[in-house]
């Protein structure tokens, strides 16, 4: 009886054992007309289930299982907001991070956040961060953006908005041009070249990977050969940990 509970308590996940609660939840929102692209109220999650990238787009899908990897039992929520070219969708996204993350912190007090988009998820992302009281916004230990507005203010130092050269959306974005942790400024444009200066020590050798198939995506393109995701999913890391959390490792996105 004693060795079958000692089992059980082995193949139970992590985020079941704390009570349904994760160490690390990855809250993303993906890119326009990025799938699921039409759903019925309530049927995010189904409609989700559909494509291989589960609601969270092509880069933040690749950035939550390079979370995953770094971070044992951290889960993730891809916001439930439509995405498309309707003005009412940022705000929809908003609106859904905001109470997810209300809901979450509430049922989970000792639960971190990771929080990021893509394009317009940026946008949802940017929106919703100055509408977090201070209790939520010091349990968010990173930010990550891909082809996004600048980092808000209540999170800079520990927000990184990637904007590659030939991604017209963010690269033209003139007042709002990214700006790395600390606020440092970045000419606009966080290059490859200047990965490593911005994240984490531990995370410097993904600036030096191969640049294949980077170059002609522009604003589409971060997840083309990993570099940026695998940067950002490490800088989650790095930034879990200095904040206490279970030990993890770079070594684990090297495949
Ligand atoms: C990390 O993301 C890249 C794509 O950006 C993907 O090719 C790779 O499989 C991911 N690694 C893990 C451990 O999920």
């Amino acid at each position: 009886m004693l060795s079958s509970v000692a089992l059980f308590a082995v193949l139970v996940p992590a985020a079941l054992a704390q009570g349904g609660c994760s160490p690390l939840e990855l809250i993303y929102a993906r890119a326009t007309t990025e799938p699921p692209a039409k759903y019925s109220a309530g049927q995010f999650d189904t409609a989700a289930a559909r494509s291989w990238s589960k609601g969270y787009g092509a880069a933040g899908y690749s950035l939550f299982t390079n979370v995953s990897a770094l971070i044992p039992g951290a889960t993730g929520y891809p916001v439930h907001y439509p995405a498309d070219m309707g003005g009412s969708s940022p705000n929809e996204g908003t609106a859904d991070m905001l109470k997810h993350i209300e809901e979450r912190a509430k049922a989970c007090p000792q639960q971190k956040y990771a929080l990021g988009g893509h394009s317009q998820g940026g946008f949802v992302t940017t929106g919703a961060i100055p509408k977090m009281p201070a209790n939520i916004l010091s349990r968010i230990v990173a930010v990550t953006m891909f082809g996004s507005p600048a980092c808000p203010t209540q999170v800079r130092n520990r927000c990184i908005s990637y904007c590659q050269s030939g991604d017209s959306v963010c690269a033209s974005r003139g007042g709002g041009s990214p700006k790395g942790a600390k606020g440092a400024k970045l000419g606009g444009l966080v290059e490859r070249e200047a990965l490593w200066a911005m994240a984490a020590p531990e995370c410097a050798q993904y600036a030096s990977k191969p640049t294949s198939g980077l170059g002609k995506g522009g604003h589409l393109g971060y997840n083309a050969d990993g570099l940026y995701v695998r940067a950002a999913a490490c800088y989650i890391a790095a930034q879990f940990n200095k904040g206490g959390g279970a030990a993890g490792g770079a070594a684990a996105l090297e495949q």
